[in-house]
């Protein structure tokens, strides 16, 4: 068990079973670790903090759909926040500069981006860029998409053709979704391993230590010096946009006057961090966990060869059966009731999403991958209610456009090592690597067909 204050496991107290999540060796497979919890849910947590744990479907979904179910960081004791005022965490901080208030009873350096906000200030940021991530918008998109995918495993060719394994997580699953997000936010891919690495770091931030064991996740420093290397480009970007608008989403950003008046700087710089890190790490993982699962299962990967038609259906499945995001928590800002469960104010709840997703009451053989299911779209992968991801129709797209490609250009491939190491996060699932072969890779001539 990692962290301070952690004792020795005991299997029959469903405490620690939530604990055991935290273990790297659970990593790979987490799925058991959550049906436990599931059928000892409410699980309520014994550390100095009230922490109540849900991992069914219903459960998850009644807290996702309540209003008096926070998001509002500043209060959340999973990012080991102490209080109201209490602003420190990946999504927080930046500079303070003039602009008009969404919420001005708050200190602006204080505020957290708008996923970590509640109404009214997530509505008003919220949908400032939602016109940018509507599925119209991703759907212009497509030729883009379809070309940097070309390109990549174009890339793969070379490597193939030496008779080397290749890694699919660096070749593809990860510079596709930074290269595509970049390019709607309108900033330079050039440096896409740049930010990579550091989103990658304060996705830690969220795994659910301080709620789980009462310390904060390993790596706080490292976190601490990525997030404020991304606010401070993020700034300099803000400068320069203001200086010279371009028809991108900050500049729109930087003109909005949803009060009458101006965004601070803050608003501005954790709107786009938000955009850059929650638009590329999901859909990294999706990507990654999809190939992996797809490779494990040749008959899948050859049925979507011969009918990409279908991809849509089994990206919905894997998003499913493999939940990018694992983990979200809410904060019950008054009392309330789960399922005739009491819940008090102040408390938080964790929702295992990953196991809302295989709860067998939703989900016929919920641990099986069946890609014709017809519940498969009732996933939680995406959340729920106020906070449902904004960039849903974006993320699918890219996975599906990879996948099909992969399936088409890329001739038998075959993953090069039993089981690849997963990611150190807990929140964020997925392969690490996915070493592959393959006997080699069509050209991009071949129609898309679909
Ligand atoms: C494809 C993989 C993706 C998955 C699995 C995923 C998952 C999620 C989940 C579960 C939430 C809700 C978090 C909560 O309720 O606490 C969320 C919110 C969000 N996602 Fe995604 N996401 C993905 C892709 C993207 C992409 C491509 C973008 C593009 C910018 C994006 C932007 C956002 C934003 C801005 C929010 C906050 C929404 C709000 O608070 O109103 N996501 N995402």
């Amino acid at each position: 068990m990692s962290g301070p204050g952690a004792q020795a496991p005991d299997a029959s107290r469903p405490a620690d079973t939530v604990r055991r999540i935290l273990d790297p060796g659970s990593r790979p497979h987490p799925y058991a670790l959550y049906d436990q919890v599931r059928a000892a849910e409410p699980v309520w947590m014994d550390g100095a903090h009230p922490v109540v744990v849900f991992a069914s479907h219903a459960a998850c979904a009644s807290v996702l759909r309540d209003p008096r179910a926070s998001n509002d960081r500043r209060h959340a004791l999973m990012y080991g926040c102490q209080g109201p005022g209490s602003g420190a965490g990946a999504e927080a901080g930046g500079d303070e500069s003039a602009g008009g208030a969404v919420d001005a009873a708050t200190p602006r350096a204080e505020l957290p981006s708008f996923l970590f906000a509640d109404p009214p200030r997530h509505t008003v940021l919220r949908r400032l860029v939602a016109p940018d991530f509507t599925r119209d918008a991703a759907r212009r998109l497509t030729g883009m998409i379809k070309d940097l995918v070309d390109d990549l495993i174009d890339d793969m060719a070379e490597q193939f053709a030496r008779g080397a394994a290749l890694d699919a997580v660096g070749a593809l699953a990860s510079p596709l979704p930074v290269t595509v997000i970049c390019h709607v936010l309108g900033i330079d891919t050039g440096e896409r391993g740049w930010y990579r690495t550091r989103s990658s770091l304060l996705g830690r931030a969220v795994d659910p230590y301080p709620a789980f064991v009462g310390a904060p996740a390993p790596g706080a420093a490292e976190r601490e010096r990525a997030e404020a290397e991304l606010t401070a480009f993020f700034t300099e970007l803000a400068h320069a946009r203001r200086a010279e608008p371009k028809d991108d989403v900050m500049s729109r950003l930087l003109a909005a006057r949803p009060d009458g008046r101006p965004l601070s700087d803050t608003e501005v710089v954790t709107t786009c961090r938000l955009l850059l890190n929650a638009g590329h790490e999901t859909t990294v993982n999706l990507i990654a966990g999809g190939l992996h699962v797809l490779l494990l299962r040749p008959k899948t990967l050859a049925a979507l060869r011969e009918a990409p038609s279908t991809a849509g259906q089994l990206v919905e499945e894997l998003l499913r059966f493999e939940a990018p995001l694992q983990i979200v928590h809410r904060h019950a800002r008054e009392d309330m009731e789960v399922l005739g469960t009491r819940i008090r104010r102040g408390t938080t709840m964790v929702l295992l999403l990953g196991g809302a997703n295989r709860d067998a009451e939703v989900f016929s053989c919920p641990h099986h991958l069946r890609t014709e299911r017809a519940e498969a779209g009732r996933h939680l992968s995406f959340g729920l209610g106020a906070h449902y991801c904004l960039g849903a129709p974006l993320g699918r797209l890219e996975a599906e456009l990879a996948f099909v490609r992969f399936a088409q250009r890329v001739v038998e491939p075959r993953l090069a090592v039993e089981e690849p190491p997963f990611r150190p996060h807990v929140v964020l699932r997925g392969p690490e690597t996915v070493p592959v072969h393959a006997a080699r890779v069509l050209g991009r001539d071949l129609p898309w067909g679909r």
